[in-house]
């Protein structure tokens, strides 16, 4: 006898009224990205890193930068499209950042974005970078199944935790698209710190991946303390006699500052002198350890003063790919709080730059949204090179 399955035909009913192919653009800084993604899958993920045009200056050229996102974007575009299969006409949005990011080079994106939407009649969703990296971790791969389409955010309020070359900041999402920043630098981002520290061992730029690869086959030779002297902090290397402050450490805050260590990580090396190839791994690991104790402390501050108030962690950006850093997050969570689940993106490659990320935020602003997320006044968007993620810059959208 045939009769129906109703938790099937539901499936398929909701399946077919959401389902959307959105196109995620981002030239934000040096990366030119397009993505597309069925919901939250990720369908095709395409990133062009710039890097080589930048390193000989040792951080990234805006003007450089823009030329490059012009000459590449619509290879990158097609190609996303391509390797998705599908044509422009499938898509049902765009979503592209907006900011925050080098005005020149949002620019690009955005141009784009608005050249596409008039072509093929395509509403935009303008989105935050830094939102993007937040719900990295929400992204699946190709291989998921139709009912995993809407495992999207619930066990709000959330902590936060971004962490890459340009911003390093707490955040608490008290809900979707409702954010508090708890804390974040007052100078270098914890990227940033990466990669000048990894400069000054001459490891290239930006260094902050070279330096974490050494780091992790050096670190066992290595016998780190960390003491307190005269009411600070510091990270000692009892063998070779080094030490690092740990800024920060004891304000009551859960702010960050990573320029004072870089200072001393470089006093650190004028009074080692001749650095031979042996110690360079260990004096990577050494100054990784110091920069992610400080994020730890703050993290351990933040889950004290908040107690049993958060079920997950969320972790994005650039520096959420170092191994140590992890493992780092893990002992806390695993010694005092193993309630909560740390959410992060399932390949390395979206804890970096990528335009899945921001079709994703895309998407979620869709689901909360509805058709209101899509924006047909073109003129009211535009670049904004400063975006905070507490500003609700999505209001003036809707
Ligand atoms: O999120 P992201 O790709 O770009 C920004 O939005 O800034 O982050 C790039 C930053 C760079 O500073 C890079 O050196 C750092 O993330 N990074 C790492 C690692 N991989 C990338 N830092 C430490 N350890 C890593 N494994
Ligand atoms: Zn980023």
């Amino acid at each position: 006898m045939f009769f129906f399955d109703f938790n099937i035909i539901y499936l398929l009913f909701i399946t077919f009224l959401f389902n959307m192919l959105i196109l995620g653009i981002d030239t934000s800084c040096d990366e030119t990205a397009a993505a597309v993604l069925k919901n939250n899958i990720v369908i095709s993920n395409v990133i062009y890193s710039q890097v080589k045009y930048h390193s000989e200056f040792g951080g990234v050229v805006p003007s450089i930068a823009k030329l490059q996102h012009e000459k590449n974007i619509d290879k990158i575009i097609n190609l996303a499209l391509k390797r998705a299969k599908i044509s422009f006409k499938d898509l049902d949005a765009i979503a592209v950042t907006i900011g925050p990011g080098l005005a020149i080079s949002l620019e690009v994106g955005i141009r784009k974005a608005k050249e596409l939407s008039s072509l093929y009649s395509l509403p935009i969703i303008p989105i935050n970078h830094m939102e993007g990296h937040l719900y990295s971790g929400f992204l699946q791969p190709k291989t998921t199944s139709i009912n995993k389409i809407f495992d999207i955010p619930k066990n709000f309020p959330v902590l936060g935790i971004l962490l890459s070359g340009g911003h390093s900041e707490f955040i608490l999402v008290e809900h979707l698209f409702v954010y508090k920043k708890l804390g974040e630098t007052l100078d270098d981002a914890c990227g940033e710190c990466f990669d000048k520290c990894a400069r000054m061992l001459n490891l290239g730029y930006p260094g902050g991946k070279v330096l974490s690869k050494l780091a992790d086959i050096s670190r066992k030779d290595l016998n780190i303390q960390v003491t307190n002297i005269d009411g600070n902090l510091y990270v000692r290397e009892l063998n070779y006699k080094w030490m690092l402050p740990v800024p920060m450490a004891k304000t009551k805050d859960y702010n960050l500052s990573f320029s004072g260590l870089k200072t001393a990580f470089s006093s650190l090396l004028k009074a080692i002198g001749n650095i031979d190839k042996n110690s360079i791994g260990k004096l990577c690991a050494f100054v990784e350890y110091a920069i992610l104790y400080q994020v730890i402390i703050k993290l351990t501050n933040i889950l004290l003063d908040y107690k049993d108030y958060f079920e997950e962690i969320w972790l994005g950006g650039g520096v959420i790919a170092n191994n140590q850093l992890n493992k780092m997050i893990r002992n806390v969570i695993k010694q005092d709080y193993n309630n909560i689940s740390i959410i992060k993106p399932y390949k390395k490659i979206f804890t970096g730059d990528n335009a899945a990320m921001i079709a994703l935020v895309g998407y979620l602003k869709y689901c909360k949204y509805k058709k209101n997320a899509f924006t047909a006044n073109l003129d009211a968007i535009d670049r904004l090179p400063t975006l905070d993620i507490s500003t609700n810059y999505f209001k003036k959208f809707l």
